[in-house]
């Protein structure tokens, strides 16, 4: 059975598509590397849908059915039938707990009620449906019917992409994200091609949420500038006060955890819509974008990590348990936060961790296939061990452009071998090479690379390429048959998806692909099966060097997408100080 699977939710962004046949993984793609804006907020994945249809030779009548990834049916009644419960119950609780926090007067409903209402309106099937046609005859598919559309609940489907893909045959899962319909957490077992739903919790306890809200708080984008907050915590010192507001925000209880929705769901909001005012009144004026930051935003961050931390493995340690389970398998867009991740490796909670690299929204045209390519008696299990499911381009098409930019270049031979030498010697490499990796993290397809071991690369690669915050850790890439001798507790980790404490003996080798304040590492572990040109290069720079690993980051600037085509590539490199490009068997060089 041929399974096209969507997800294009205005909320969270991140829209992508992905075929599935036979339950067999084909192609996945998202639509922000097609149409070169971060997340593609709003936009129909009609370009990754094109893309997947042709890799997999497909055309849409040859699609059996659509599996999008939020259940518009739930918008009928479930939906409405809870959000006026929950209004209720918020009315009459809600104003105990402003009592609590000095503000006086019944809880006001404000956007908490119109942004429900829009939903409502917003996700009816009807809606949905004709938003999914229209889509498909826009990405060309002018005629014709447009096969059946089965909407699958959205933490299903991020459940599915992470136990589907993680290679075992049970396991305890765990989802968390900001929400989808109206579960917040999830846990689920899967035993075989079964996957059971074991607990919910519902809006507004939303942890994605409470991450978010102090994510604006510091001045960034909510959705986007979380991965700052994770990044900034180290430096941060504990303050009490910061911490009580925090616990108060979120409490740990006997069944999982609580948000105190005053502080972040409903009441005024004069300065984020994330939070509400009443967490100004205890904490102060949020930080105005471009402020500089102080001690007290890296206090908070410090805090709103830790808490985040302790709630995660606790949710986890109770999905071990509900599920009778040592295995967990991780998703939602709060398990992409890789320090707690790591957290939860290193207490050793679960015998075997697997989080799906696209922990986040884009992963749930995924998980919707597969979950309904299982439904459907299809097998769709297999042992996710990369993530090249996108474009690729031969060296044909690359030299067009090449010669059409009229950029100077060379082709060469040893790829590899040359592209290591020159980032041996202090150079800054762009390296796109065969598909396209999928996710947030560039992971040898599009990826920007430099010497590790050079204390200064860092800021060198910050100030000349990527343009952004000068405290903030790059990533390490490191062949997997060394990565034992590098980290303390090793485990696979193919998709930095998970923080690695560095073990001492080895910190000078990679100052640069480490965090200065808490010295983690969020490896890749490259195997050379499934990377053998990118794995080739790191083996040629270990021989050079004597280090079996390279700093990675993403194939872009600030603010922009990973790169995709050649064109995007080339014209990223001349817009950067990055030194050299090794693109397909050309060598594209700066004057020294
Ligand atoms: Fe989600």
């Amino acid at each position: 059975m041929n399974i096209l699977g969507l997800i294009a939710v205005d909320v969270g962004g991140h829209p992508s598509a992905c075929v599935l046949k036979d339950g067999r993984l084909v192609a996945f793609a998202e639509e922000e590397r097609f149409v070169r804006v971060k997340q593609a907020l709003g936009y129909f994945p009609s370009n990754a849908l094109r893309f997947c249809l042709e890799q997999a030779g497909l055309g849409l009548k040859d699609v059996d059915l659509i599996a999008f990834g939020w259940d518009a049916t739930a918008y009928r009644w479930r939906f409405p039938l809870f959000l006026a419960r929950s209004f209720v119950r918020h009315r009459v609780f809600g104003r105990r707990a402003r009592a609590r926090i000095g503000a006086p007067g019944r809880p006001p409903l404000g956007s908490a009620v119109l942004s429900g209402v829009r939903s409502l309106v917003s996700f009816q099937p009807r809606t949905l449906t004709e938003g999914i046609v229209l889509g498909l005859r826009d990405a060309g598919f002018k005629d014709g019917p447009v096969p059946p559309i089965v909407f699958m609940r959205h933490h299903l489907a991020h459940a599915a992409s992470a136990y589907y893909c993680s290679g075992f045959d049970e396991s305890a899962i765990l989802v968390f994200d900001g929400h989808g319909e109206e579960n917040t957490t999830t846990i689920f077992r899967g035993e075989g091609r079964r996957i059971e739903r074991l607990k919910e919790i519902n809006i507004p306890h939303s942890l994605g949420w409470f991450y978010s809200a102090f994510t604006e708080f510091l001045g960034w984008n909510p959705n986007e500038g979380e991965v700052k907050l994770m990044g900034l915590a180290p430096f941060g010192a504990p303050d009490p006060d910061v911490e009580r507001l925090v616990r108060d925000v979120l409490e740990i209880t006997d069944d999982g955890y609580r948000v105190d929705a005053d502080y972040l769901f409903y009441g005024p909001r004069s300065y984020g819509k994330f939070f509400s005012d009443a967490v100004v009144e205890r904490l102060g004026l949020p930080r105005g974008r471009g402020e500089p930051l102080t001690d007290r935003h890296r206090a908070i961050a410090r805090a709103v990590q830790d808490r985040l931390e302790e709630v995660g493995v606790h949710l986890a340690s109770m999905a071990l348990r509900l599920a009778s389970s040592r295995r967990l398998c991780l998703a939602g867009g709060v398990a992409l936060n890789c320090k707690m991740n790591g957290e939860m490796h290193r207490r050793g909670i679960a015998d075997e961790i697997f989080v799906q690299p696209l922990a986040y929204d884009g992963g749930v045209s995924l998980g919707a296939a597969q979950a309904l390519a299982a439904e459907k008696g299809d097998d769709p299990r297999f042992e996710m061990d990369h993530l090249f499911w996108g474009p690729a381009y031969g060296n044909d098409e690359i030299e067009a452009v090449l010669r059409a930019s009229r950029a100077r270049y060379r082709r060469s031979p040893r790829i590899a071998e040359e592209a290591a030498r020159m980032i041996a010697d202090g150079k800054i490499v762009g390296w796109f090479q065969g598909r396209m990796e999928g996710g947030p993290r560039a992971l040898g397809g599009r990826s920007i690379l430099a010497d590790p071991r050079n204390p200064e690369m860092k800021d060198l690669v910050n100030d000349r390429v990527k343009f952004r915050e000068a405290w903030r850790p790059f990533a390490l890439s490191i062949l997997e048959e060394h990565f034992a001798e590098y980290v303390k507790k090793p485990a696979r980790s193919p998709f930095m998806i998970m923080a690695f404490d560095v073990a001492e003996a080895r910190r000078s080798d990679i100052p640069s692909a480490m965090h200065s304040a808490d010295h983690t590492t969020r490896p890749q572990t490259v195997s050379r099966k499934t990377s053998p040109l990118y794995w080739q290069l790191i083996e040629c720079f270990r021989g050079l060097t004597g280090v079996p690993g390279v700093l990675n980051t993403s194939f872009n600037v600030k603010d922009e997408p990973i790169v995709c085509t050649p064109r995007d590539a080339v014209r990223c490199f001349f817009g950067t100080g990055m030194d050299a490009l090794a693109i397909g068997d050309c060598i594209l060089e700066k004057p020294a």
